[in-house]
C-alpha cells in the first residue's frame, strides 16, 4: 500500500498535497476517523466515531491549568496476508490505565480501551500502511473541569479520543547511528511521575533536548540525574554485548516501556544474560569501548546509538555504527511485530 495521500489523510498542517512527501514525517498525518468518549456524572458516554479534527475545550479545563493529561503510543501492523494486528495491546492499556490514576483522572475500564482502540483501528483500516510502516496509535484523556481554582482538587469530567497515524521511521534519517547527549545534572521529570506517561514530562524534557541539540547536534539527551543513567526523552535505554544485556531496573522515575520489556524477555529466551540494576555514567562509558547502546521504544523499535557525548567530549560505540546484537535484536523483535517469527507469548491482537 502506498503511503496515505493529504486527501485521504487528515492533516496537521494544510500542505498542498503536490509537496506532501512520499513518507510523512512521524506523527505529522492523522488517519480521518477518531473515537470519543466523555466521562461526566460518573460516566462514560457512548463511543462517538467521528471524523478528526478540532474539539472545544473550556478555557477553564482542568488541563489546560493543572496538566491533568496522558496518553499512549503502539503500534498496529498490516501483515504480509493482509491482516492486520496490534502488539502488546494489553499492555499498553494497563499503562493508559495507571498513568490515569496516577494523575487521579477518571480511569476508564479496559475492555472500553479495547473498544475504542479496535473501532479506530476497523474505521481507518485502509489507512495502515505496509511494512515497513504501521498504525501509531494514540489514545488520549485529559480532565476537562471547567474550574480554575481546583489545583488541589481532581478533574471529574474528562474526555478520551483515540487518534491513529500512519508512521514509518521515527528518526530521521531511518536507521542511522544516534548521537546522544548525557545529561548527569538533571532530571526528565520529578521522581514520582516518571513512569506514568503525561505530556508535562515531554514539555520538561524538551529545552535540554533543543539545547543539546544546538550545541551537540545530538538526536536525544539520555537523563542521568546524580550520575544514574536512566532514560531518554522518549525511549528507554539499554547497554548491549553479545548475549548480554544491562538496563537500569524498574522503578518510578522513567518510563516502563513496553519494548524495552517484550526486548528484555525474547533476549532471556535466547539465553541472554539480562542484568537490570542501578549504573552510573562512568560504567556506562567503560562499556562503550567494546560494547553497544541502544534506545528502545514503540517508535525508536531498537535504535542503535552511535556516539555518547558526556561533559564536551565524545564516546564512538560500535565504531559509530549501529551494533550488530542490536541489529539482531531489532530484527527479531520486528519479525514478531510483523508476523514473519512466532509469538510465543501472547503479545499479538488480531483486528
Ligand atoms: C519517555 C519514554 N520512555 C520510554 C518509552 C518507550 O516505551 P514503549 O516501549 O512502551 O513505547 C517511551 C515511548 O513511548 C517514552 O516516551
Amino acid at each position: 500500500m502506498t503511503p496515505p495521500s493529504g486527501a485521504a489523510a487528515a492533516s496537521l498542517k494544510a500542505a498542498p498535497s503536490s509537496a506532501a512527501p512520499a513518507r510523512p514525517a512521524f506523527g505529522t498525518v492523522l488517519a480521518p476517523t477518531m473515537v470519543v468518549s466523555k466521562y461526566r456524572d460518573g460516566k462514560w458516554t457512548p463511543l462517538d466515531t467521528r471524523p478528526v479534527g478540532a474539539i472545544e475545550v473550556h478555557p477553564a479545563a482542568h488541563v489546560l491549568h493543572y496538566a491533568s493529561t496522558c496518553f499512549e503510543g503502539f503500534k498496529a501492523y498490516r501483515w504480509a496476508d493482509g491482516s492486520v494486528n496490534v502488539f502488546r495491546m494489553d499492555r499498553h492499556i494497563e499503562r493508559l490505565r495507571q498513568s490515569a490514576r496516577a494523575l487521579v483522572l477518571p480511569e476508564p475500564d479496559a475492555d472500553q480501551l479495547a473498544q475504542m482502540i479496535r473501532l479506530a483501528i476497523e474505521k481507518n483500516r485502509d489507512q495502515v500502511p505496509e511494512a515497513p510502516g504501521a498504525l501509531y496509535m494514540r489514545p488520549l484523556l485529559f480532565g476537562t473541569t471547567p474550574n480554575i481554582g481546583a489545583a488541589a482538587t481532581p478533574a471529574d469530567e474528562a474526555t478520551l479520543i483515540v487518534l491513529a497515524s500512519p508512521v514509518w521511521d521515527y528518526f530521521a534519517g531511518g536507521m542511522k547511528p544516534l548521537r546522544i547527549y548525557v545529561e548527569d545534572v538533571n532530571s526528565r521529570s520529578a521522581t514520582q511521575t516518571g513512569r506514568v506517561k503525561t505530556g508535562g514530562n515531554y514539555a520538561a524534557a524538551l529545552g535540554p533536548t533543543l539545547e543539546a541539540r544546538k550545541q551537540y547536534k545530538s538526536d536525544q539527551v539520555l537523563f542521568a540525574p546524580g550520575g544514574e543513567v536512566q532514560e531518554t526523552g522518549a525511549a528507554n535505554f539499554l547497554l548491549i554485548k553479545k548475549g548480554k544485556i544491562l538496563t537500569r531496573s524498574l522503578d518510578s522515575t522513567f518510563l516502563h516501556g513496553v519494548t524495552r520489556d517484550s526486548l528484555l524477555t525474547m533476549a532471556r529466551d535466547d539465553g541472554y544474560s539480562v542484568d537490570e540494576r542501578v549504573f552510573h555514567v562512568p560504567e556506562m562509558l567503560e562499556w562503550s569501548r567494546d560494547g553497544e547502546a541502544a534506545l528502545s521504544g514503540t517508535a525508536a523499535v531498537l535504535a542503535g546509538v552511535g556516539v555518547l557525548i558526556h561533559r564536551g567530549k565524545e564516546y564512538q560505540l560500535s565504531g559509530g555504527d549501529v551494533g550488530p546484537t542490536t541489529q539482531e535484536l531489532r530484527q527479531k523483535l520486528v519479525s514478531i511485530q510483523r508476523g514473519e517469527i512466532a509469538d510465543r507469548h501472547g503479545w499479538i491482537t488480531k483486528i
